[in-house]
This record gives structure tokens, sequence and C-alpha cells, in this order.
């Protein structure tokens, strides 16, 4: 087994993380203990963090007691690897604006005390600013399918994070236009995220997530 960032393993061929709450699959994924610990398998074709670590992401900024910020936390498949890293003294608070998600997100959180769920939308971030206030985000992680991903993303940063902090970014191109062609789709959002963020790096999911790519983002 090989740890290829804090909280993070290699073992088998798969990415794997330390399971918070032994015994429990949030995903129908692969439980296996190493050396008396239990981990999770941590699949690139559900998850883009996953497919952005193996496909030779460079910068993760995620450790344990890291508070983050989660627009479009869906159901929670991601964030459940990202609360397994974290570890009981981190804090996600997640957004998504579908009850069907958020409603399989609250069995996720009753066994996993370290996510916190909120049904909102994540365009109007004032919704939900008093709460994530107090948290303190220090990492903001997006993946939502709307049309002003990038605005979206720098509206939260601004009211949300200070100069130094992190962005995760996961940027499709068919939901902001399925007409002009991707790489000038992201050029474009590029252009909007830089207003807020330096970026960091770039890396294309395909094939495990076409026409996506994945952005770490620090705020300026
Ligand atoms: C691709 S899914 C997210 C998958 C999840 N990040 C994961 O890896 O486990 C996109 C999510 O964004 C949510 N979403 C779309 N528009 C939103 C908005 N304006 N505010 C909050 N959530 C939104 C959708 O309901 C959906 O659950």
């Amino acid at each position: 087994m090989r740890e290829l960032f804090p909280g993070v393993y290699k073992w088998k061929g798969k990415l794997w993380t330390k399971n918070l709450v032994p015994g429990q699959r949030v995903y129908n994924e692969r439980l296996e203990a190493y050396e008396g610990i239990e981990y999770r398998s941590w699949d690139p074709f559900r998850s883009k963090l996953a497919a952005a670590i193996v496909k030779k992401l460079k910068n993760f900024p995620i450790r344990s007691g890291s508070r983050l910020l989660y627009l479009g936390i869906a159901e929670g498949t991601t964030a459940s690897h990202i609360s397994d890293i974290i570890g009981k003294k981190g804090v996600i608070f997640g957004v998504d604006i579908s009850e069907k998600c958020l409603a399989k997100l609250l069995q996720v959180c009753e066994k996993r005390k370290n996510i916190i769920p909120f049904l909102g939308d994540a365009n109007k971030p004032e919704s939900y600013a008093e709460y994530v206030k107090e948290i303190k985000p220090t990492i903001l992680y997006q993946d939502v399918s709307q049309k002003n991903q990038a605005e979206i993303f720098n509206k939260n940063a601004k009211l949300f994070l200070k100069k130094g902090d992190f962005g995760l970014l996961a940027l499709k191109a068919p939901s902001i236009s399925s007409t002009k062609k991707p790489s000038r789709v992201f050029r474009k959002q590029e252009k909007i995220l830089l207003d807020e963020f330096i970026i960091v790096e770039t890396v294309p999911l395909a094939p495990f997530e076409k026409k996506h790519r994945f952005y770490v983002l620090k705020k300026r």
C-alpha cells in the first residue's frame, strides 16, 4: 500500500481511503482490511476527485482536520471519501439543490458526523452564509451542473474564502454550452475564474468523464 496524499492510498491498482465508519458502505464500494484497518475503494468513474487523482493530480490540499464548503454534494459519494480523509476534527458543509439527493445524503450524515447537509441553491450563498461563516472553510469544492459554474464558484469564494485558500472545481463543458468546442468553453470559464483565483493546476478527466476538467485554484 502506497500513500499518494495524506489519507489517500493506492493498493491493488485502486484508490482507497480509511473508512471513518468501519463496516459501512456508502455506494456499494469495496471494503478491505490492511494491517487491521478497514479501507474503502474510491471509484474514479463515480467521483471526479478520484478521477483527477488517477489522472496524476499534483496538488491536493485536503488534510486531516480540513474545513470545506462543498457545492453540489449530491448523495455524498465523493464527500464520503473527503469525510474519511478529514476525519473527526474536519468538517464539510454540503449544499445541494435536489431534495432527492439530500434525502439520501441524510442517511450518510447519520453515520458521518463531519458532514453537515444543507438544502439550498449555490447561486444564493446568502441563504447559507450565517452557517458557513461559523465553520470558516479554507477549501471550496464545487461540482454543479450549471450554465454559470465559474460565476457561482467566484461568488462563493468572494464571500467565504481568504487569500491563499484553495478552490477545487470540476467543470463540465456541455452544461455550459452543448454546441461550442469544450476547449473554448473552458478558456472562457478560466477567464472568469481569474477574477478571484490563480489557477494552480488543470486536469482533463477523460476517460472517466468526457468534456470535464478538474481545477486546483488559489484565492487571490
Ligand atoms: C454531478 S452531481 C455532483 C456529484 C457529487 N459532487 C459527487 O461527486 O459525489 C451535481 C449536483 O449538483 C447539484 N446542483 C445543481 N445545481 C445546483 C445549485 N444551483 N445549487 C446546489 N446544487 C446544485 C445537483 O442537484 C447534483 O446533485
